[in-house]
C-alpha cells in the first residue's frame, strides 16, 4: 500500500476543513505544517499540500519549493483554498501567474494543482488580514464602475461579511486523481 499524507496550513479553519475531508477519503494521514519536519514526510509517496490564497500567493507553499529536491521524487499535488470562485477560468489563471513566479519550470511540470473555494468572517480576521481587506476594498472603490472586474464585484459583494463557499464535492476530482495515481 502506497503511502499518502495531507499537509496543510490554515489560517482560519477553511483550508483545514478541505485537508480533513481528504485525508478522510483517502484514509490517509493528516498533518498540520507547522508541527512537522520535512523529515516526517520521508516515507509518504505522495504529499498532498493544501494552504490559503493571501494576496495571491499561497500560504505555507515553502514546504514544497524549498524542499522540491527532497520531495521531486514523490507524487505532489497542491490544493489552494480562496474566496475568489476557482469555476472561473479569470480566476485560476490568476492563481496560476502567482504561481508560475514562485515555482520553477520543474515544479511547474510536476505539482499537480487543485482549487478549491473558501470562506471568511470578518469578524475573526486579525488587525493586519482586516487592514489588508480595508486598502483592498478602498482600492476597489476607487475604480471606474464600468472597469471592474467580476473578481472587484464578488470582492465588494462579500466585504464585511461572512461567507462560506466551503463544499465537500469541489475535492471529488482530486480524490479520484490520487485514487487513480494509486492504482
Ligand atoms: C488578507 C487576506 C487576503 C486574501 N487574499 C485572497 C486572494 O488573493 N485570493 C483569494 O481567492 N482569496 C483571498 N483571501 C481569502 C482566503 O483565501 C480565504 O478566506 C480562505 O478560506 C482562507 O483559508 P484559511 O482560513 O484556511 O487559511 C484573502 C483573505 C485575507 C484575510
Amino acid at each position: 500500500m502506497k503511502r499518502i499524507a495531507v499537509v496543510f496550513e490554515s489560517k482560519y479553519g477553511a483550508v483545514k476543513k478541505y485537508a480533513e475531508w481528504i485525508a478522510e477519503d483517502l484514509s490517509c494521514s493528516l498533518f498540520d505544517r507547522k508541527s512537522i519536519k520535512i523529515a516526517d514526510l520521508e516515507s509518504y509517496d505522495t504529499i498532498i499540500y493544501g494552504g490559503g490564497l493571501y494576496a495571491g500567493g499561497v500560504s505555507g507553499v515553502k514546504i514544497l519549493t524549498k524542499n522540491f529536491d527532497k520531495l521531486s521524487h514523490k507524487n505532489l499535488i497542491l490544493f489552494t483554498c480562496g474566496l475568489a470562485d476557482p469555476i472561473d477560468k479569470a480566476n485560476t489563471d490568476h492563481i496560476k501567474q502567482s504561481l508560475n513566479k514562485i515555482f520553477t519550470a520543474p515544479m511547474q511540470k510536476k505539482i499537480k494543482v487543485f482549487h478549491f473555494r473558501g470562506a471568511m468572517d470578518y469578524s475573526k480576521l486579525g488587525f493586519i488580514h482586516k487592514a489588508m481587506m480595508g486598502m483592498m476594498y478602498r482600492m476597489i472603490m476607487k475604480k471606474d464602475v464600468n472597469s471592474l472586474k467580476h473578481e472587484d464585484k464578488e470582492f465588494l459583494a462579500s466585504y464585511g461579511k461572512t461567507v462560506d463557499f466551503t463544499d465537500r464535492s469541489m475535492t471529488i476530482p482530486m480524490v479520484s486523481y490520487i485514487r487513480e495515481l494509486q492504482g
